[in-house]
């Protein structure tokens, strides 16, 4: 079982000729499924044209929104782009929208995803950072200040986030009929999909938007997890989440980047 796993596409900068390449790339490696994790495009019409280059892959593709994909435009509120148009303009390209549930790709093996957010729970706690301060300095660090428009916190969306995801996910671990789960996200969630900077404390600051650290806790205690594969950071990070008593979880964040679309294979 072959499942690519790409994300942070950014049509509006990238272009539909490297994605084509892109797709053109993915569909030689001949894949069991197709997971697209958000940054896909902005407004929603790019995001619609980017699905339309995957369309030609002959196998099931699951697909998650990032920030980028929630930001406003005229008519378009960033609610309103998650909870419609975003999962319409997926289900008319006949693929599954993954916040609404789990993905069965075949032999036992459920895909679930989320955006996942971030609670701030990745800032730099031991240098003394505050969440207050994180909201704070919001603006100067990431463009979602700006660019998002609901009433929700950031905690209050994240935790939303983190609710359906492991709620998801329970369900999957007490299914007889599903022997492994693989988790995407948008924002990554585990501290192994971090870099950290000890001394460096716009890093630590910075570390606030890139990660749900709170969601990935609640992940572990789930057995049949066998990966967690994230984008957001553009970082291109693989390790392994050491966990109690069970397999650590493989964990990676994609290298895909602006001009530079990159995808990642997990197989089972
Ligand atoms: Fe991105
Ligand atoms: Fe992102």
């Amino acid at each position: 079982m072959k499942l690519l796993i790409t994300s942070d596409l950014h049509h509006e900068i990238t272009g539909a000729e490297t994605i084509r390449r892109l797709v053109a790339g993915m569909e030689r490696e001949n894949p069991d499924a197709v997971i697209l994790a958000g940054d896909i495009g902005n407004p929603s019409r790019l995001f619609e044209q980017c699905l339309g280059l995957f369309v030609r892959l002959n196998c099931p593709i699951g697909v998650l929104p990032g920030n980028h994909d929630l930001w406003r435009s005229p008519g378009e509120t960033s609610i309103l782009l998650h909870e419609e148009i975003l999962p319409a303009i997926t289900r008319d390209c006949g693929f599954q929208w993954l916040p609404d549930g789990p993905m069965n790709i075949g032999e036992g093996i459920a895909v679930a995803g989320s955006i996942a957010w971030y609670d701030y729970s990745a800032r730099d706690i031991e240098a003394g950072i505050s969440e207050e301060q994180v909201a704070r300095e919001k603006a100067i660090f990431s463009n979602d200040a700006r660019e998002i428009d609901w009433e929700y916190s950031d905690q209050e969306f994240a935790a939303r986030c983190r609710s359906s995801l492991v709620t998801q996910c329970q369900a999957l671990e007490g299914d007889p009929s599903v022997r492994a789960i693989i988790v995407v996200t948008h924002v990554p969630v585990m501290k192994t999909q971090m870099e950290w900077r000890r001394d460096d404390a716009r890093w630590n600051l910075r570390n606030a938007f890139f990660g749900h650290l709170t969601l990935g806790n609640e992940l572990k205690p789930i057995t049949k997890i066998h990966s967690i594969v994230s984008g957001h950071t553009h970082l291109g990070l693989s390790g392994a989440a050491e966990r109690e008593g069970g397999r650590p979880i493989a964990t990676s964040v994609i290298p895909s980047d602006y001009y530079k679309p990159r995808w990642v294979t997990v197989e089972l």
